[in-house]
């Protein structure tokens, strides 16, 4: 065990379930929350559907303490290990009626507007409109659209469930209910006291630092431990692949680590920053990016998945690292006491290869702002709107010198074995005017084809990459003309002032 966490004791993992605090110990670190509840606590509304994050039939909420106030976000409990849910408040499906069994106002719209049928994902909706319940959302249909992007049902329809989710419009929480937030609260404030986690079980053991560099400490003295963030990758490595894990560093209680600040030149993102936080504070700035973040997993995933995870797992098909080097940003790198800057792009060498030393891990990134001839879209191709793998992703910065493009900074992911710029490409453009009909489509075509030859998987053909790409440019230079989104099917070029395109492809590749 590490010694960088000074001499503190090994000390339960301690949160309160549905109203109930409770200290765990001797459980393996890498048992996932879902284990727990439907096995000793033998809380089996919760259910298991795919065991890895994507059908929601395990939504539970998380509460933590964010300036004074509980923030309530839905998870998914099959990803979610066990000690990653100390000093938090847990509510699941059996909290969430009053104590005489009255049923929750969200419980009474379920069967008031018959949202169920076999009833196994029933739970899972009801926790996520809960979370919506808890967080006061208006329960607008746009709301309603994300609250539920997660949850599938396979007999009900979704029709029924959205109908039960806008009666909930307007009305204030139950008497009975600000009762048990008010003790749930004063319990996560007697958490804040609480040393940094150190626990092990059955020869495995989860460290949770609470500062910088308590973590570089930690991981210079453990440098073949598993830094975990959000789960949202690990979770699967778990239940899906069975590899057994041994030893883990949390990101999760690192003070700092999740910042998202404003500076002089650029933004601050802390390597820990959920996707959650992240977005609410980077569309402000580019609000290209709050259509990505819309689309990337569903809430569940945002609420635990982070920035610093979604880059250092080097994914080439993970959607923020083509936005964030087409945005020039850097890398900020720790390594015990040394700190490392380099672009973004440099950190990703080969399929499954970063450019990380061994106790080196991400503190951050540094995204710089952009100037006002510059212009920034971002857009995730994928076969479904929610909760799917981008096919392809392109992000494409332009600077824009009456009418022309002068300088470019594109990069895709999917379309090579890391997310890669597209350089032949946006040298092609130079000179360029924004204007798709004007332009010389044969250059654009054989620069991608230089820059990149993607493969054919399930997700789609090589031929369809290209081409989508292709039409990705098409439509951001479209809208980078009428700074607003654009339709490219049925009336949408003509409602936006645009002349009907010629080379829009409607090839016939298929995905
Ligand atoms: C249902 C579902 C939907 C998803 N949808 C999308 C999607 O739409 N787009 C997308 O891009 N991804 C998606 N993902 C993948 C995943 O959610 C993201 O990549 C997420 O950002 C990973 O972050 P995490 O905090 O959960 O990482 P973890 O699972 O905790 O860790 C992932 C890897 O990063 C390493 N790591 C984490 N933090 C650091 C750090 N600070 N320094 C060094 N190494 C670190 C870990 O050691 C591990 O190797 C999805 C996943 C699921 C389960
Ligand atoms: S069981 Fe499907 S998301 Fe957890
Ligand atoms: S009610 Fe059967 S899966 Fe939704």
């Amino acid at each position: 065990m590490s010694a960088a966490l000074g001499p503190q004791k090994y000390r339960p993992i301690h949160f309160m379930l549905n109203g109930q605090a409770h200290e765990i110990e001797r459980l393996r670190p890498d048992t996932t929350l879902l284990q727990l509840l439907r096995g000793p606590h033998n809380l089996t509304g919760t259910k298991e559907g795919c065991a890895e994050g994507d059908c929601g039939a395990c939504t539970i909420l998380v509460g933590r303490l964010q300036a004074g106030q509980i923030v309530w976000q839905p998870v998914n409990a099959c990803i979610l290990l066990l000690p990653m849910a100390d000093k938090s408040v847990i509510r699941t499906v059996e909290g969430v009626a009053k104590e005489d069994g009255t049923l929750h106002p969200v419980q009474q719209a379920m069967v008031d507007h018959h949202g169920s049928q076999c009833g196994f994902c029933t739970p899972g909706f009801v926790m996520s409109l809960y979370g919506g319940w808890l967080n006061r959302s208006s329960f607008s249909a746009s709301d309603l659209d994300d609250l539920l992007a997660g949850n599938l049902c396979r007999c009900t329809g979704y029709g029924p469930i959205i109908k039960a989710g806008e009666s909930l419009a307007g009305q204030p929480l139950a008497e009975w209910e600000t009762v048990l937030l008010d003790e749930e609260k004063a319990y996560l404030e007697t958490c804040e006291a609480l040393p940094g986690l150190v626990y092990a079980a059955e020869g495995a053991s989860f460290i949770a630092p609470l500062s910088k560099d308590s973590f570089a400490r930690a991981f210079m003295e453990q440098p073949g431990a598993q830094i975990i963030a959000g789960a949202t990758d690990i979770g699967l490595w778990i239940t899906k692949q069975n590899q057994k894990l041994l030893s883990f560093i949390s990101v999760q209680d690192v003070s700092g680590l999740d910042d998202v600040t404003e500076q002089k030149d650029g933004f601050y993102i802390g390597a820990a920053a959920t996707h959650h936080k992240a977005a609410d504070f980077l569309a402000a700035h580019f609000p290209s990016l709050k259509e990505l973040w819309r689309r990337f997993g569903s809430v569940q995933v945002r609420a635990s998945g982070t920035i610093g995870g979604n880059i250092a797992n080097g994914s080439p098909i993970g959607d923020l690292a083509p936005a964030f080097i087409a945005l020039d940003a850097d890398l900020l790198l720790r390594r015990g006491k040394e700190e490392r800057r380099l672009k973004l792009e440099d950190f990703f060498l080969s399929y499954g290869q970063q450019d990380r030393q061994q106790s080196e891990w991400v503190d951050g990134l540094f995204i710089p702002k952009l100037s006002t001839d510059w212009k920034f879209n971002c857009y995730k191709l994928s076969r479904r709107f929610d909760q799917d793998i981008s096919a392809v992703m392109g992000a494409f910065a332009l600077k824009i010198e009456d009418g022309k493009i002068t300088a470019a900074r594109i990069a895709f992911g999917g379309m090579a074995g890391v997310p890669q710029r597209a350089r032949s490409l946006e040298t092609a453009l130079i000179g360029q005017a924004l204007e798709p009909d004007k332009i010389n489509e044969p250059a654009i075509d054989s620069a991608l084809a230089d820059d990149f030859t993607p493969i054919s998987d399930v997700r789609a053909s090589a031929e369809y990459r290209l081409l989508g790409a292709r039409n990705l440019l098409q439509k951001c230079r479209l809208e980078m003309i009428v700074d607003k989104p654009v339709r490219l099917a049925g009336e949408g070029l003509a409602s936006a002032g645009l002349s009907p395109l010629c080379s829009i492809a409607s090839s016939e590749a298929r995905q």
